[in-house]
């Protein structure tokens, strides 16, 4: 009997004020809205058996709250903390506990932007980072953590 190959699920966090994108600054993050980058992840997503769950918070607590129950129940996360990438220990602490491997991802470049943009709080406890490339950084950040569940002891 052939098995069937697992199904990995991925929860995918937004940060505060990435649901204003389209309207939100588009000399800095361009035109493409929310729902655009989610359609494109879940396409994505299909493409390579990937369950996608995609929530977007305005609330520190509530990302906290998220990433605080995803042991057991996904494989990965994939979060744009946006400004709280920034400022929260407690979003970076919430990663750190959580034992689920974590990418992180930024629309714009944070290194060409202002300075207090250059530190992530979340960088030193994610996987890794991807930063600077739009709507692909998401995409770039799924591939890496496909990439990534593939090559860790089942
Ligand atoms: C952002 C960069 C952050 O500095 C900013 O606060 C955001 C969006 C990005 O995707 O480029 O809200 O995370």
């Amino acid at each position: 009997m052939v098995k069937s190959a697992k199904i990995y699920t991925v929860l995918v966090i937004h940060g505060p004020n990435l649901g204003l994108l389209g309207q939100r600054e588009p000399e800095v993050y361009g035109n493409v809205t929310l729902k655009q980058i989610n359609v494109a992840l879940h396409k994505l997503a299909e493409e390579h058996r990937i369950k996608l769950e995609i929530f977007q918070s305005n609330h520190e607590g509530e990302i906290v709250d998220a990433i605080g129950k995803s042991k057991g129940s996904f494989d990965a996360i994939l979060i744009n903390p946006a400004a709280y990438t920034h400022t929260s220990v407690a979003i970076r602490d919430a990663v750190s506990a959580c034992s689920v491997p974590a990418v992180e991802v930024h629309l714009s470049n944070i290194y060409s932007r202002e300075e207090f943009r250059h530190t992530s709080l979340i960088a030193p406890v994610a996987k890794g980072q991807i930063s600077g490339f739009g709507k692909d950084s998401y995409l770039l950040g799924l591939l890496a953590i496909i990439r990534l569940l593939d090559s860790s002891p089942k």
